[in-house]
């Protein structure tokens, strides 16, 4: 892998660095944000966001290891590929899904296809990923969703990791969630599916189940970054969050972790959450909110520039330019957490957790 020191600060990386600074500026805002950025034990300064060791010294600041990543453990121009991973054959969990046409949960796995005995339809499986999107057959969009991944990827740089990891261990340790153990638990909108390593404790003990219409699956940067995305294993399918291809009560947890405001209709799937929630069931659902800084106080006005959308999308945008991939794929702008927290009681939700921290909120109910 060809290294790129010595080559003076581009733009992208002159404000990726800056952004290190922000995340310092940003913690300082957030209430007790510093107590749980690491986690104890397991976790230290020294493993960082890493999630394995980079041989820091626990005393390294995030720039020295920013800087220590792009020289040694990844490299921002090496052009994207994708990596195997280790998922589990459909034959692993067919038993839990339905066929989405006729509601019936009759699949059996024949050759690369997932197949309804009763209707005849069925789905595409390609290298394990289960594509349940119902337009897939007629609009088989793999190729260009990973062209597009591909593209996308190669401007997520480690700002993105080191402004999201501390938000990240913020929710997994006050919402005691990232302690869980021996679960089944589905991740919808789950990207890359790095929540399996960068948020759970014990992830070898947890039945994972890795939800998202696009095609992200594995990049060579999480993989440096995650190592353990390669050896855990999962299942991953293409699908949609608003149609949740699985029969009723078959999981401990459903997560949205900073993707309920890219689905097309939030409350049919906090609905399909709910269905397929077992009795006693946990919803976590978390994300960034985008406050009106209008009028705000200056402190405010320069956190949201430092926000992850603010910086980021700077930071992002030469890559945006290039390869044309959209610069905001929101559907929702959340304010505040109210509006999600309202549709989870009125569909019979407990809400025993809503806390809004910074930029970011997350809420957890508990299905009755
Ligand atoms: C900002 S990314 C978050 C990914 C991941 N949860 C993480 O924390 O890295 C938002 C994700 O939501 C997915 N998404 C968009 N619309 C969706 C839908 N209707 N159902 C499920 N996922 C969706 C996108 O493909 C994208 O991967």
């Amino acid at each position: 892998m060809s290294s790129k020191r010595g080559t003076p600060l581009n733009c992208t990386e002159t404000l990726l660095t800056v952004s290190i600074g922000a995340q310092y500026y940003r913690k300082w805002r957030i209430p007790d944000l510093s107590e749980a950025s690491f986690y104890p034990g397991r976790f230290t300064t020294s493993d960082f966001y890493l999630n394995k060791q980079i041989f820091a010294p626990p005393t390294m600041d995030a720039a020295a290891i920013y800087r220590k990543m792009i020289d040694s453990e990844r490299n921002i121009y090496e052009p994207a590929e994708l990596h195997h991973q280790n998922r589990h054959d459909p034959s692993h969990f067919v038993d839990l899904m339905i066929c989405q046409q006729n509601r019936s949960n009759d699949l059996k796995v024949d050759g690369n296809k997932l197949v309804s005995e009763s209707s005849g339809k069925s789905y595409t499986v390609r290298e394990n990923v289960v594509d349940v999107r119902v337009d897939a057959e007629s609009n088989d969009e793999w190729a260009r969703l990973n062209e597009q991944f591909l593209n996308y990827h190669r401007s997520l740089s480690p700002f993105t990791l080191i402004n999201s990891t501390p938000v990240i261990n913020y929710v997994s340790v006050k919402s005691g969630i990232g302690q869980l153990k021996n679960a089944r638990v589905l991740d919808v909108g789950a990207g890359t599916g790095h929540m399996f390593c960068s948020f759970f404790r014990f992830p070898e003990t947890l039945d994972y189940f890795l939800l998202d219409p696009n095609l992200r699956l594995l990049h060579d940067q999480f993989i440096r970054v995650y190592p353990g995305l390669t050896e855990l294993k999962l299942s991953h399918f293409l699908g949609y969050s608003e149609d949740l291809p699985f029969v009723d009560e078959s999981f401990d947890l459903v997560m949205s972790y900073s993707s309920i405001d890219h689905f097309k209709d939030f409350p049919q799937f906090i609905e399909s959450a709910k269905r397929v929630l077992k009795s006693g069931g946990t919803l976590l659902i978390s994300s960034h909110l985008d406050k009106d800084s209008k009028g705000s106080s200056f402190g405010e006005r320069i956190d949201s520039l430092f926000s992850s959308t603010g910086l980021e999308k700077l930071a992002r945008s030469r890559y945006f330019r290039k390869w044309a991939v959209g610069h905001d794929d929101h559907t929702y702008h959340f304010e505040n957490s109210q509006p999600i927290r309202q549709v989870m009681e009125e569909k019979g939700f407990v809400v025993e957790q809503d806390e809004e921290f910074g930029n970011y909120f997350f809420l957890v109910g508990r299905k009755g």
